[in-house]
């Protein structure tokens, strides 16, 4: 054996409870795989980016693809938040948790012509339009139905975001946003777009990012941009700067940027801009508020290596299979415990069904409640029923209370709509 058994540091106590909720009593009751959210520490982040964002023309939209449980876009609603949205579906959810149809904006590059009728008879606030094509038919589509449609420009400014590949998204090759000589031409023919009303910019870059650099970058060619854009006669009523602000996965390594910097660079970038500011985080929202309880199914000595096999998997969390992403796992105890050398594995058929590979744990056996961190944010929004694992409960901690926020799916939940042929029907 390669790994010396030592005695872990003192557990914390935010290992056996969050949000004053016993969470081996919460697990006991609800079963595992489930995820549960502090709704106090969104409430904290809320706060946090109110507070930096006082005295701005600013409106946040929550970017809901983060975390689309509608009890969690309800609190983004009696914030006084509004939503980013990519689909219909996301739509529907946020307009049903309440967030008024005028605090949304539409991103994304595969807007359907029907997803464009739905946003257009909601009357969300703004598409950010990300091809000639797009705005095209949106002037098409609102010109039917005599509306006029707001819309902003989703720049891609060329701005490498230094995060992950998968998530980068501001680069020219990738399939985001357009560049600025596209964007010029649309202004400069905008007195054609006779229901469209291209008042607006757009830049989204990345995700999880950690560094300002690149943030800076990118803000400062889109303010170049707007001023241009300003003395050749355009009106820019709205400058939307995106999501993107990284958080704090794995302790003493990631260093977020801190809310109150990340909010003097758009301050400083976009000083004289008297418009609207719009702003779409979505991971720094929800991230650090959730985690996953799962059990220990078995420990498994391979010949090579030691799993620990639990009930979650990359169904519940994609981020490690995906990404290679690195989330913190804990016991939920305050024993001390021996360290032990892990490969922590789901039970789904695939080798990437991996949360981590040589993982030092305090020592496990079957029955153990673990709980991996920071998955609040692309934790359940991602899930899946590969394996045909019925998808995990969502729970929602405040202040010593819970509540469930999403059943655990049934089987028959799960077979919902499926059925073996009954008919056959000519198209
Ligand atoms: N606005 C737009 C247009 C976006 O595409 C995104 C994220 C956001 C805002 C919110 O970004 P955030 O503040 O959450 O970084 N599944 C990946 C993240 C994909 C992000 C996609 N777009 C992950 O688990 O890391």
């Amino acid at each position: 054996m390669t790994n010396m058994a030592t005695t872990t540091e003192p557990p914390r106590t935010a290992d056996i409870s969050w949000d004053g909720v016993d969470l081996q009593a919460l697990a006991q009751k609800l079963g595992t795989p489930c995820h549960v959210y502090s709704a106090t520490a969104i409430r904290q982040r809320i706060g946090a980016l109110r507070a930096a964002l006082h005295g701005m023309n600013a409106l946040v939209c929550y970017a809901a693809k983060a975390n689309s449980n509608v009890a969690i876009l309800q609190l983004m609603t009696e914030a006084g938040f509004g939503a980013d949205i990519v689909s219909a579906g996301e739509m529907h959810r946020s307009l049903r948790a309440g967030i008024p149809a005028q605090r949304i904006v539409f991103s994304g590059v595969g807007k359907s012509a029907d997803e464009i009728v739905e946003a257009l008879s909601a009357g969300i606030a703004r598409f950010n339009v990300e091809s000639a094509d797009e705005l095209h038919l949106l002037q098409r589509l609102a010109a039917e139905r005599g509306v006029t449609a707001y819309a902003a420009v989703r720049v891609n400014p060329d701005v490498d975001a230094l995060t992950h590949a998968k998530i980068s998204t501001g680069k020219s090759e990738n399939k985001f946003g357009v560049g600025i000589d596209e964007a010029r031409r649309w202004f400069a023919e905008s007195a054609r777009l006779t229901h469209v009303r291209l008042d607006g910019l757009h830049v989204h870059i990345g995700s999880q990012m950690l560094d300002p650099d690149p943030i800076r970058m990118a803000l400062r060619r889109v303010a170049d941009f707007w001023r241009e854009l300003v003395a050749a006669g355009h009106a820019i009523n709205s400058i939307d700067v995106g999501g993107g602000l990284g958080v704090c996965y794995r302790a003493g390594r990631d260093q977020p940027i801190a809310i109150e910097d990340y909010v003097a660079i758009i301050r400083h970038a976009l000083a004289d801009f008297r418009g609207r500011i719009l702003l779409e985080p979505g991971r720094w929202l929800a991230a650090e508020a959730g985690a996953l309880l799962t059990r220990v199914i078995r420990v498994k000595q391979g010949r090579q290596r030691r799993f620990l096999v639990t009930d979650a998997a990359m169904t519940e969390l994609l981020r490690p299979s995906l990404y290679d992403a690195w989330h913190e796992i804990a016991p939920v105890t305050l024993e001390a415990r021996p360290v032990q050398t892990y490969d922590i594995v789901g039970p789904v058929c695939e080798t990437g069904d991996t949360f981590a590979v040589d993982r030092e744990l305090p020592r496990c056996e079957a029955g153990d409640l673990l709980m991996i961190r920071t998955t609040g944010a692309y934790g359940a929004s991602m899930a899946s029923n590969y394996n045909s694992r019925p998808l995990a409960a969502e729970v929602l901690l405040d202040r010593g209370r819970y509540a469930v926020v999403r059943q655990r799916q049934t089987f028959e939940d799960m077979l919902a709509g499926e059925r073996p042929v009954r008919q056959w029907e000519n198209a």
